[in-house]
């Protein structure tokens, strides 16, 4: 079980309110949605009769114990909703995400899903992207220095993420750089000019896809903002 924090417990409920029976959905990766998860399964003992498409191992593990139904991303298939959690969300719904190293499945599930819900504490809430969190892009392995130095001349800092001092390896088998944001400048094409650097998967910058985000604040409320409001 995750551990309780009373900000996660509100925006998780609300959470669950997005979810009906019946429905096909996405689950990225994090504590807000495992807790989205458990809660599903208390409202639902039988298991939650939705089908759902996991973002990370970590997910798709505790989605089996839980009694959700496993499904692939085909191509075709549209996810009623995906459900996700995000290290930052600015005003304009735009956030940084890869905090749990799950960035690169978390992208591809939400662009499978007609609509795209966030869960989050309301501590998350930043003036810009970047403030208080590295924007993590994730990297293929081989050559990944050089990878690096490109990178470094669009951020001011990229660090390899490590565990216990051994490079993290992410479930589709990459690195990861955490970089620091610059305080000026447009997101939208430091973003564009990022994905297009040789070497680089993936960032962690999620900008105009999210529809509704849910804030859980400690006294138990929930600050919803939604898309063109
Ligand atoms: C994983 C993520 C997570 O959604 C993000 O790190 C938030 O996690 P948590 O709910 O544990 O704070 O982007 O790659």
């Amino acid at each position: 079980m995750s551990e309780n924090d009373p900000s996660r417990e509100a925006a998780a409920t609300a959470a669950l309110e997005r979810i009906e029976p019946g429905m096909t959905i996405g689950l990225g990766s994090g504590r807000a949605v495992w807790r989205t998860m458990e809660l599903a399964r208390e409202r639902w003992p039988e298991g939650p009769s939705v089908r759902a498409a996991f973002a990370s191992d970590r997910t798709a593990e505790l989605g089996r114990q839980l009694g959700f139904a496993a499904i692939e991303l085909n191509g075709e298939r549209v996810l009623d909703v995906a459900i996700d959690g995000a290290d930052e969300v600015d005003g304009d719904l735009g956030l940084v995400k890869g905090g749990g190293a799950a960035l690169l499945r978390e992208k591809l599930v939400v662009y499978a899903a007609e609509r795209f819900v966030v869960v989050a504490e309301a501590r998350k809430r930043v003036e810009r992207l970047g403030q208080s969190f590295p924007l993590p892009v994730e990297v293929v392995r081989f050559g990944w220095p050089g990878t690096r130095r490109r990178v470094l001349d669009l951020v001011p800092e990229a660090e390899l993420r490590t565990v216990d001092g051994v490079p993290l390896v992410t479930d589709e088998g990459h690195h990861l750089l955490d970089c620091k944001l610059p305080a000026e400048g447009d997101l939208h094409e430091l973003a564009a000019a990022i994905k297009a650097t040789v070497g680089v998967v993936e960032h962690g910058l999620f900008l105009g896809v999210a529809d509704e985000v849910l804030l859980g604040r400690p006294d138990g409320t929930v600050e919803e903002l939604r898309r063109g409001s």
